[in-house]
């Protein structure tokens, strides 16, 4: 079985573009993380309550997600930077799914400070991370050179 599956996050739509990008050209199962409180629009306030989220490992409740996750063995596991790590939704999936036994491939967009978030998703989930890609958006502009993007996404093929 080698199985994969997009999951992911996304607060402005980011990863959320890049994530389709990938489901484009692998064709493979695509879920989005949602949390049941939508965050607000107003980004300023989203950046602050989302300092003080992450600073208290708070985990946010999801909508409910329909997935069989024993059907899939790889995981492509998106997610924004919030606050040098990976996003309090993501926080809540890998802690309410247990991916031990999973390979996990992180795609994680930032404004350039991508800080511990491949680290802390190897500890907090205990899978085979591998291949990780930081994708850089200068707000909703892509930085990263899409040729990058574009090769690494078929060394996922
Ligand atoms: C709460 C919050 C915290 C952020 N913290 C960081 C950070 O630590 N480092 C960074 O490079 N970008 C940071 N950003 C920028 C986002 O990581 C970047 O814009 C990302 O591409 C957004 O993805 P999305 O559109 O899928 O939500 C932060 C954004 C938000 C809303």
């Amino acid at each position: 079985m080698n199985k994969k599956m997009i999951i992911y996050f996304s607060y402005t739509g980011n990863t959320k573009s890049i994530a389709e990008m990938i489901q484009r050209e692998l064709n493979c199962d695509i879920l989005r993380i949602e949390t049941e409180v939508p965050y607000s629009d107003d980004y300023d306030a989203v950046v602050s309550q989302g300092q003080d989220e992450v600073n208290a490992g708070y985990k946010p409740k999801l909508k409910p997600i329909n997935v069989d996750l024993s059907k899939y063995d790889t995981v492509i596991l998106g997610t924004p930077v919030w606050w040098y790590t990976y996003a309090p939704a993501i926080n809540t999936f890998i802690t309410e799914n247990n991916l031990s036994d999973k390979t996990i491939i992180p795609f994680i967009t930032n404004g350039g400070w991508l800080g511990h978030t491949v680290e802390d998703i190897k500890s907090a989930t205990g899978a085979n991370v591998i291949n990780p890609i930081s994708i850089k958006f200068n707000t909703s502009d892509l930085s990263t050179n899409i040729k990058d993007i574009k090769e690494w996404i078929n060394s996922l093929k």
